[in-house]
């Protein structure tokens, strides 16, 4: 947006949420506060890189969110939002107006913004107002007879009369660079909190007899603010039920859309079914027709079509084919690709391997480091011993292999395709294909041994 510069106040500590993490670091939605701004402020297309104000523990702010990009400019003491938007005045030259936003404002939405933008007249001071049957906590809007804003009150320093004013200040403003330039030197910080507060320049505006645009927020929780962690988990619950009700407009179907986290990105295909309690993280992709068991978490996942991710399994990392199934109680994690018709079944675990078509690994085994090739049957605890103490090591298994129960693959090693290993062995050398390998102690019976008998205390 050509002539328009963003600034995100984002200094203060956050003393309410009684935590050692500066309050806008804290997550919303797998998220920081303030990365969540950020990339709202992002998607208006500001001519600069928007200017975040931080101050309170900067060191490990900028740390953290080494990779936003933004303009950091410090507030070294925090003394009120408009001393904080005062910093950032070195930094305005050729705007025509500057956007304020509040890093502990996260749900503020891109449309909202655009809509206040353009419903703000040039010349006019902007502001986003919000009507809240409860109030407590915000700035109030205060009116004069004509319905005109004349000033806004915080609570602290608001009359009792002024306390029941339903309408809230956002903090959210659209300002002319050059009242800024006027404006900003003249805050005062005579107020119950010895602050410089933003919204005194509400009153320079009226005083200048400028048009105050009061953009009345129709979303409510667009508005609100993270002051503790109550009002973190009340805020948590509006994103998420903004996520679940976007999937049920695509078509999904969720069996308790109170019941689903989305903490990053989920792309779904059509007729996906998730069940409940399922959080997906990171950047998700779920092809059409698939199945999401009860109590799963998919972490940077992507799965083909018809897939069908059974109850109480994590998959972190791993792309799973067309057709295959996985789970219950299957953990996959990263470096999988589990081909298409595969099976994972029970109790297996899956690092840094691929499946391949039609294989099945159906109980109770570790696969590690591997390359299983198609119609594989991988018999119930199966260990691949990848790990020396040093080293990872490979297993490779050719195609229609068949590999018996409770066998331990010493790796590097290699089973031809169409092997069978006898259940039970632990193979250490490379085993070839269409024959049977086993290793273990032959069975065998011995016809003189005789059970001990129990001595009867009767006859003794
Ligand atoms: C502020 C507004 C209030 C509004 C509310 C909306 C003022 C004086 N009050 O109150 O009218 O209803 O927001 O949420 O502006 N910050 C700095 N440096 C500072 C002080 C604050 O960067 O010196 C930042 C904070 O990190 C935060 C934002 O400004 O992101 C708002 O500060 P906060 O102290 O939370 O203001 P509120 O009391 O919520
Ligand atoms: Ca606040």
């Amino acid at each position: 947006m050509t002539g328009l510069q963003v600034v995100i106040l984002a200094a203060g500590q956050g003393k309410r949420m009684n935590s050692d993490l500066p309050k806008v670091l804290h997550p919303l939605g797998g998220k920081s506060l303030l990365t969540h701004v950020v990339d709202t402020a992002l998607k208006l297309n500001p001519e600069e890189t928007p200017i975040v104000i931080y101050g309170h523990q900067g060191e490990l702010l900028r740390h953290r969110l080494a990779d936003l990009n933004v303009t950091w400019v410090e507030q070294k003491e925090q003394l009120g939002t408009g001393h904080a938007l005062k910093e950032a005045l070195p930094h305005f030259s050729s705007h025509d107006r500057v956007l304020v936003l509040y890093g502990d404002v996260p749900l503020i939405s891109f449309e909202t913004l655009q809509k206040f933008i353009s419903s703000t007249p040039l010349p006019a001071l902007g502001i986003i107002t919000a009507k809240w049957g409860n109030p407590a906590g915000f700035g109030r809007v205060v009116r004069d007879q004509d319905n005109q804003v004349t000033h806004i009150v915080e609570e602290k320093d608001a009359s009792e009369s002024e306390k029941n004013i339903s309408e809230i200040n956002s903090g959210i403003y659209l300002i002319s660079v050059s009242d800024l330039k006027k404006w900003l030197p003249k805050l005062t910080n005579s107020n119950q909190q010895k602050e410089y507060y933003l919204p005194q320049i509400v009153e320079f505006a009226v005083a200048e007899k400028k048009t105050i645009a009061a953009f009345l927020c129709p979303t409510l929780e667009e508005t609100l603010g993270v002051n503790d962690k109550a009002q973190l988990a009340t805020l948590e619950r509006c994103y998420q039920h903004k996520q679940a009700t976007k999937l049920l407009n695509q078509g999904v179907t969720l069996f308790d859309p109170s019941r689903l986290d989305i903490r990053g990105e989920v792309v779904v295909g059509r007729d996906v079914t998730i069940d409940i309690n399922v959080i997906f993280e990171g950047k998700v992709v779920i092809g059409n027709q698939c199945t999401i068991g009860p109590n799963t978490i998919l972490r940077n996942v992507i799965l083909g079509d018809n897939v069908e991710i059974r109850a109480n399994s994590l998959l972190d990392g791993a792309e799973v084919g067309n057709h295959a199934v996985i789970g219950p109680f299957a953990r996959l994690r990263p470096g999988t690709t589990v081909s298409s018709h595969a099976h994972v079944g029970n109790f297996v675990e899956v690092k840094n391997s691929l499946i391949g078509e039609y294989t099945k690994v159906n109980h109770l085994s570790y696969i590690g480091d591997s390359e299983i090739g198609k119609k594989v049957n991988i018999g119930a605890g199966t260990i691949t011993c990848n790990y020396d103490g040093i080293n990872k090591n490979k297993t490779i298994i050719g195609d229609e292999a068949f590999i018996g129960s409770n066998s331990s693959l010493v790796a590097p090693i290699k089973i031809g395709a169409g092997a069978t290993i006898g259940a039970g062995s632990t193979i250490t050398k490379d085993a070839p294909a269409n024959q049977l390998t086993v290793c273990r102690t032959l069975q065998r019976t011995i016809e003189t041994w005789q059970r001990p008998k129990a001595k009867n205390k009767e006859t003794e």
